[in-house]
């Protein structure tokens, strides 16, 4: 059975097909650039935003660091609850729109956007608007780590990025296949229509889920001056895959990502 429904209505689902990730080592990482920004210091309180199911928020907080996750999504944001009281942690979950949002009386040591998270924000006004709600948020040489799929993926004649791939948890198999097909890219605008659809294979029989995203395709140089205009944030490190150390824009073969790290000014 096929349906046009919405993959972000269906969190389950959602998280099972982007379950392909190693979460607790992504966060090693973030909070390895954290250190390394911050005298050392782990991050003592961390929102992530675009959240979804939270995943590297409930990590966090299974670290003992205080989080909180935001998200427009009701159902995300009740998925995001249930998963962190199911694991039997501490989590703030806030709906609400990652373009302008107001938390008070918290400031974050890091703030985090994963997986085209911010290719949500669809044009250069949305992204700094954004960029600073994100620094009315952060204490002051505070981190935004915004992961973001790779320009070679809608630029260059060799995409980066697998489009399909299959997953089996507790039973469920998902076959899944994102695809943004040049002919869906306006090459105006940089936003490029992509479409999933899960085959869910559970209890022995099948059905399948198709959606469209539409996605910004943000390149480097367009973050750095969507930081610039927004002002007291700026890009201090590029990495092209979760890796403390890994180049971007070297043509290192492990580089798939782009993934920016952001800083308040200190003071
Ligand atoms: C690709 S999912 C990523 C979820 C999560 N960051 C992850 O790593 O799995 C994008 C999420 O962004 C949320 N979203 C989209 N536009 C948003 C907005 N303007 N403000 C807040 N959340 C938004 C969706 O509801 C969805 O949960």
């Amino acid at each position: 059975m096929a349906s046009d429904g919405s993959l972000y209505g269906d969190p389950r689902l959602y998280e099972l097909a982007f379950s392909y990730r190693d979460i607790a080592a992504e966060v090693d990482v973030l909070e390895a650039w954290c250190q390394r920004r911050q005298g050392g210091k782990r991050p003592r309180r961390v929102l992530e935003l675009a959240a979804g199911p939270a995943a590297h928020a409930i990590e966090f907080a299974r670290r003992a660091t205080p989080a909180m996750a935001l998200d427009s999504s009701p159902a995300m944001c009740a998925y995001a609850a249930r998963r962190a009281k199911e694991q039997g942690v501490d989590l703030d979950v806030v709906q609400a729109d990652m373009i302008r949002f107001r938390i008070p009386r918290r400031r974050f040591d890091l703030v985090l956007a994963m997986l085209d998270s911010a290719g949500h924000l669809l044009d250069l006004d949305t992204m700094v608007e954004h960029l600073r709600s994100v620094a009315a948020h952060l204490a002051p040489g505070g981190l935004y780590v915004i992961e973001l799929s790779h320009p070679a993926d809608f630029m260059g004649d060799a995409p980066k990025t697998q489009n399909r791939w299959r997953l089996t948890r507790d039973g469920t198999r998902v076959d899944v296949n994102f695809t943004s097909p040049p002919r869906s890219f306006d090459p105006v605008t940089q936003v490029s229509m992509s479409r999933i659809s899960v085959r869910v294979t559970e209890r022995g029989s099948a059905r399948v889920v198709r959606d469209h995203i539409a996605l910004r395709r943000w390149t480097a140089t367009e973050l750095d001056a969507a930081a610039r205009l927004a002002g007291t944030l700026g890009v201090v490190e590029r990495h092209g895959c979760f890796d403390v150390d890994a180049p971007f824009g070297a043509g290192d073969p492990s580089e798939w990502r782009m993934i920016s790290v952001l800083e308040r000014a200190p003071g």
